[in-house]
């Protein structure tokens, strides 16, 4: 059985403030292309699905005079460092395994490198899954982050999505 699951990490409050700040739908939907993802390399969905769903906790808005500054935003954007650490403390907080909480924030860490010093980083399979599950949700504009979710369904989502994790890790926890 996990530590710690999905419902736990989703509705815990800090969760939920900066959830709803960078998008409930968006991460959701991140963390389902990351269980396909995961599945489909092999490898324990658990982490995958938990660095997805909380990929972008570290956002925050940059305002010029009460204006969204787009050109701000995308000079001084350390979301990702943030969302590492946030995402740490959190899962910690929780009882989280802490090899598991740290190879998460390291996910986290590197699931976009539009912050990152020109070069290629070798990133393991987590690492890219994570990157891939928000890349396959992203819309033009940055609209991901606004499209709208149902609370109830939202929930509904999370419990589904632990069960498929659960179903998944029993076989795979047997050959252990
Ligand atoms: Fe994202």
């Amino acid at each position: 059985m996990r530590k710690v699951t999905l419902m736990d990490v989703f509705t815990h409050p800090v969760a939920q403030k900066y959830l709803t700040r960078s998008g409930v739908a968006h991460a959701v939907a991140c963390a389902y292309h990351a269980y396909r993802l995961a599945i489909k390399a092999g490898i324990d969905p658990d982490m995958a699905t938990k660095a997805a769903l909380l990929h972008d906790i570290g956002h925050y808005e940059w305002y010029t005079d009460g204006e969204w500054d787009y050109d701000k935003y995308k000079q001084y954007d350390i979301h990702a460092i943030k969302g590492a650490e946030r995402a740490h403390k959190l899962l910690i907080r929780l009882g989280e395994e802490p090899k598991a909480a740290k190879e998460i924030a390291l996910a986290i860490l590197l699931h976009t490198d539009s912050y990152l010093p020109e070069g290629d980083l070798e990133k393991n399979k987590l690492q890219r899954i994570v990157k891939k599950a928000d890349e396959l949700d992203e819309e033009p504009g940055g609209n991901h982050h606004y499209r709208k979710i149902d609370d109830r369904l939202a929930i509904q989502k999370i419990k589904q999505l632990d069960q498929m994790v659960d179903d998944v890790r029993l076989p795979m926890t047997k050959t252990v």
